[in-house]
């Protein structure tokens, strides 16, 4: 077992390739000589003209929207478009936007010319409204959903999640931002308007092919590993800051793909919130881990930084030994996103408050009881959870049972090569603790999680309690490969 900075390595080893913090576990140096870490803004022929500028996507109110899922052209940058499927003629759609109380009325109308349903990760609402994939409306159909929105301020989403689809849908287009507010994070007066930037991460191909699903052999195994990094739609974003403090709500929202967040200078992030909304505290993290699902809350603040300094957005790289061999491995260095600091903008920031918010921790209703959920991938192109996979011919399945108001300590085991960024609908919970592969839990993993990294040979343990609707939640890994492939149960709360 080798420990450097505060991270443990243990048996085949998970290395994490940072420049002069290498580490190897037994095995790992074959697997290092092996990572490919070229920044991908340098390759390839399919991306040849440029960056693009980020777009924000356009808002909605919950309080009465409608979501069209059509096909329709997504603009890759000012000059490249592809065929893709869309929510209101936009990939990401609208963002949909709340506050904690409102009501939500959202009509779904599905022109995609095959079912879908959508559900709204990280949002607390009645199974009814949750998009499970049992709900599935077919094609030329609508699904009305209303919902209370109970839970606190933070970065939610939502994307399709019909079983066998969800993969295919979200990978050509069809995913967009929800975000909650509320008077607690109002009072930390965070930056806004131009300074408040929605990122939803995707890698895909430079070409007109960027939004079309083809999952070869290797992809069932890893899942949809693409090189080009694209930003709320656009391929290679870019983005100009001002001397100022900015805040950035990025999201996963990938295939398959984990990133390792990082500025190219070494400059930290202001970590202030996560899936489940703020951290109790700021935390300072030169480097995030962001699986698919995951959301990230974070401020950088750009004052210091002289004019015409141009900073980039990273994915750190890293490998995973023994990992399937695909052309564009997890852990591949990319430029997410450029960042080029203009004039303007300096001014003084108010503090941020030592307090961001109240987070009460769980205690186990039976500190003895320990329930474990094992995720296993095989050659032979299953992924399943405790040996079974979801069945489509009885999407309602009682997998687990918990009942309302009772906290477990469960304990996600990943037992393959392969990363699971394992989800929970209906609740958030709360990390505990970490074994195996990294041995350590972040600071910014902190407060509530729907979803959590799990590494090769990692067990990750959480304690759940579902308070607020009894019904049939799924749990599964976001990995949307395997998540289509089976890699999903069903939790029965009542
Ligand atoms: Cu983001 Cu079950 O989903
Ligand atoms: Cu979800
Ligand atoms: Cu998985």
């Amino acid at each position: 077992m080798v420990e450097r900075d505060g991270r443990r390595l243990t048996r085949r080893g998970f290395v994490h390739a940072s420049a002069g913090a290498v580490a190897l576990g037994g095995g790992g140096l074959a697997a290092l000589a092996a990572c490919d870490g070229r920044p991908t803004g340098t390759s390839g022929s399919d991306d040849v003209d440029g960056r693009a500028t980020l777009r924000a996507p356009s808002s909605l109110s919950v309080a009465a929207a409608t979501l069209t899922a059509a096909p329709g052209t997504a603009r890759l940058s000012d000059s490249a478009t592809a065929p893709a499927w869309l929510f209101n003629g936009t990939s990401p759609g609208p963002t949909l936007r709340a506050r904690r109380g409102d009501r939500a009325r959202i009509r779904l109308v599905n022109a995609l010319g095959e079912p879908t349903i959508v559900h709204w990760h990280g949002v607390i609402v009645p199974e009814i409204a949750d998009g499970h994939p049992r709900r599935t409306i077919d094609a030329g159909a609508t699904f009305d959903y209303e919902f209370e929105v109970v839970q606190r301020a933070g970065t939610y989403w939502y994307h399709p999640h019909a079983h066998h689809r969800t993969g295919a849908q979200i990978q050509r287009g069809l995913a967009g931002f929800l975000i909650v507010r509320d008077e607690e994070e109002d009072a930390l007066r965070l930056p806004g308007g131009e300074r408040e930037i929605l990122l939803l991460l995707q890698d895909r191909s430079g070409d007109a092919s960027a939004f079309d699903y083809a999952a070869t052999e290797g992809d069932h195994l890893a899942g949809m590993l693409r090189h080009v990094p694209y930003g709320n739609g656009v391929r290679r974003p870019r983005l100009d800051v001002a001397g100022a403090r900015y805040r950035f709500r990025v999201l996963n929202a990938s295939h398959a793909r984990s990133y390792r967040l990082g500025l190219d200078d070494g400059r930290p992030f202001t970590v202030i919130g996560n899936d489940g909304g703020l951290l109790p505290a700021a935390v300072e993290a030169s480097e995030v881990w962001l699986g698919v699902g995951e959301r990230v809350d974070v401020l950088v603040d750009f004052r210091d930084v002289p004019v015409g300094t141009r900073l980039a957005l990273q994915s750190l790289p890293f490998t995973i030994p023994s990992g399937p061999t695909v052309a564009h491995p997890q852990g591949i260095a990319m430029e997410l996103l450029e960042l080029t600091r203009v004039a303007g903008g300096t001014m003084s920031e108010p503090p941020l408050p030592a307090v961001l918010s109240t987070v009460p921790r769980l205690a186990p209703t039976d500190p003895a009881a320990v329930r474990t959920f094992t995720f296993r991938s095989s050659a032979h192109d299953r992924h399943l959870i405790d040996g079974r996979a979801f069945d489509m011919a009885d999407m309602g399945r009682v997998d687990y049972r918990i009942a309302l108001g009772r906290t477990e300590r469960w304990r996600f085991l990943n037992d393959s090569p392969i990363p699971h960024p394992v989800h929970l609908h209906g609740t958030h919970f709360q990390v505990v603790s970490r074994t195996g592969g990294r041995e350590t839990i972040y600071a910014y993993e902190g407060g509530w999680k729907d979803t959590v990294l799990v590494m090769p040979l990692e067990t990750v343990e959480v304690l759940v309690r579902f308070d607020r609707y009894a019904g049939l939640f799924p749990l599964h890994c976001h990995n949307l490969q395997h998540e289509d492939m089976g890699m999903m149960s069903n939790v029965e709360v009542g």
